[in-house]
């Protein structure tokens, strides 16, 4: 009976614990919820121009075709893009640095390295991350900590 009320216990205060570790993670993370309304404002400043007001992309009618020169134009940022398969750390690295794809293939993204603070950036982020769905949150969240325990 002492053991079982042990246990009991333990398992509380294990659960305490993890409740902490995770929500202090969740503080760091880059889905901060007070920088949200300044990665809109960011959002819609800089970027709805190309990937939409929406997130849905330069062509919403076929978002993920190349046109008629043969390159992809902006691709969508909302649930039905490409975006949340890419790690927090090469979203960032995109915004600052520019697009990666071959001009060839692609019209060009500028680079916003100059032009935007690091908390800017982060913003923009965590704006374009309520765009997805949870499932989407949830597995990109699992490839940026993926990747963060490779380094
Ligand atoms: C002049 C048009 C233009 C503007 C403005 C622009 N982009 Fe882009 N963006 C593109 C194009 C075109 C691509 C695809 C080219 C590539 O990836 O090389 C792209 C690709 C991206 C990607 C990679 C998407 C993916 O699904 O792989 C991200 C992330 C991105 N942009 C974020 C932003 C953010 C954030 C802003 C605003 C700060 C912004 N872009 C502003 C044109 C633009």
């Amino acid at each position: 009976m002492p053991l079982s009320g042990l246990r009991v216990w333990s398992v509380i205060v294990a659960g305490i614990i993890m409740g902490a570790c995770s929500s202090l993670s969740g503080n760091s993370s880059v889905s901060q919820q007070e920088t949200i309304p300044l990665g809109q404002v960011v959002y819609l400043k800089n970027c709805a121009s190309c990937h939409g007001p929406n997130g849905e992309g330069q062509n919403p009618a076929a978002p993920l075709s190349k046109d008629a020169t043969g390159r992809f134009l902006a691709p969508p940022h909302d649930s039905t893009g490409h975006t949340w398969h890419h790690d927090d750390d090469l979203l960032i690295q995109i915004v600052r640095e520019g697009g990666m794809g071959s001009p060839s293939d692609f019209y060009p993204m500028p680079a916003f390295g100059d032009k935007l603070s690091d908390e800017d950036i982060t913003a923009v982020i965590a704006y374009i991350q309520t765009l997805w769905t949870e499932e989407q949150r949830t597995r990109q969240r699992q490839a940026t900590e993926a990747v963060s325990a490779q380094k």
